[in-house]
Formats: structure tokens, sequence, C-alpha cells
């Protein structure tokens, strides 16, 4: 056993672009970990709920107008007023499959233009995701699936660009899924990697923080 006791949670972010399939895929991990007896929680960034949540929010939704740098710094800052909590639910046992995180954050705001190394830097010293698995999928393909919501970032040549940014972000220990495959098919796969990592961070692997 480690020093966090003998079954830590694991964290576990779903990156992709927008109707990439990752909020329903979320809740099917979760009912998959729940009926196999693993504590299991969905969270997701932005939490909108929280006071920095509905300002993005209302940004998001074009109720209001923010500075780029100044809605970058809200994205990091709703992330950093979950850190404790979330440093407490992983030590207490309890997984957590998140929508997005940091790699949003980064290639979100890199995509508008701000300088890559900047937007990282107030990353560093929150929670290392244990996996992140990149929900792979075309952004024409996306942008089919039902079309947008009408939110500020839901445009097909913005999502274009943000692909690219992912791409760059990413790096050889992101597990990739075809996202345009059938969503069962996504699920199977996603299930088998999932469960895989809350059973090595259940052995003892240590919760560090993030380099990005
Ligand atoms: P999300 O709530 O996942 O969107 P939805 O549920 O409508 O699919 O995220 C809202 C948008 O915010 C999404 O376009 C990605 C963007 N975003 C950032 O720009 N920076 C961030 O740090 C995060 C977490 C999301």
């Amino acid at each position: 056993s480690s020093q966090y006791g003998d079954a830590r949670g694991a964290l576990i972010v779903l990156e992709g672009l927008d109707r990439s399939g990752k909020t329903s895929q979320s809740g099917r991990l979760v009912k998959y970990l729940d009926g196999l007896g693993y504590p299991v929680e969905s969270w997701r960034f932005p939490d909108r709920e929280t006071a920095v949540g509905k300002m993005i929010s209302s940004y998001l939704t074009n109720q209001s107008q923010l500075d780029d740098h100044t809605i970058h710094l809200l994205f990091s800052a709703n992330r950093w007023e979950k850190r404790s909590l979330m440093e407490a639910k992983l030590k207490s046992g309890t997984s957590l499959i998140v929508d997005r995180y940091s790699y949003s954050g980064v290639a979100f705001s890199s995509a508008k233009g701000l300088d890559i190394e900047w937007c990282k830097a107030p990353e560093v010293g929150l929670l290392a995701p244990d996996l992140v698995v990149y929900l792979d999928i075309p952004p024409e393909r996306a942008a089919e699936r039902g079309g947008y919501g009408g939110e500020r970032y839901e445009q097909l040549e913005f999502q274009k660009n943000v692909s690219q940014y992912y791409k760059m972000l990413s790096d050889a220990s992101w597990k990739t899924v075809d996202a345009s495959q059938p969503m069962e098919d996504v699920e199977k796969q996603l299930k088998e990697i999932v469960l895989d990592c809350v059973v090595s961070c259940q052995k003892g692997k240590p919760v560090s923080e993030l380099c990005i």
C-alpha cells in the first residue's frame, strides 16, 4: 500500500472538440465503474455552479464580454477552486471522470491567438491526470452531429484551429479513441482503458502535479 492508503481514486480526463461525445461517454463510464463497485464521480470543467463558473457561463452564452486573457484566467481559477476537493476525493478512494481539464484551457485560448506558454502557466500545480483520453473526431464530423448549441466557441473554423492545438499538447501517454465510430464501440474501448487506469491507481501509483 502507498502513502495514500491501499486504494486511491484515479483522475481520468476526457478531452476533445465540442460534440465529440465526451459528455455521454463520461456518464456511461461512471455507471460502468459504479456497477463494478468502484467509488466514482462525474465532474466537468467549466463547473458552472461556482461564482467564477457563473461568469464563465455568461461569457460562453454571449451575455458578457471579457478580454481573452481574463476569461483564460477565469477558466484556470475555476479548476484551482476545485483542486483541494479533487485531491481529497482521490485520496479517499473516489475516482473522478472529468469532462475537460487544463488541455481544453490551453487549446481553446491558444486557438484564439494567445501565447501557448502564457496559457500553460496558470495550470502548473493543479493535479496531474492519471489518464487523458482524447476523443478524436474530424471537426467537420463533429459539426454535423445535430449542429452546435450556439455557444461562443461552437464554430467549425474555430474548432479546426482548436484541434491543431490539441495535437500539439498531446503526448505519448494520451490514449486516443476514434470518436467517429458508433457510440457503443467508443464506449467499449473507453471502458477497457479506464478500468486499467483505475486498477493501477489502486495499486498505489502516487498522485502528482500537472506538467503541461
Ligand atoms: P463545456 O461546458 O464542456 O461545453 P458543452 O457542454 O456546451 O459542450 O465547455 C464549454 C466551452 O468552454 C467549450 O467550448 C470549451 C471551452 N473551454 C475553454 O475555452 N477553456 C477551458 O478551460 C474549458 C474547461 C473549456
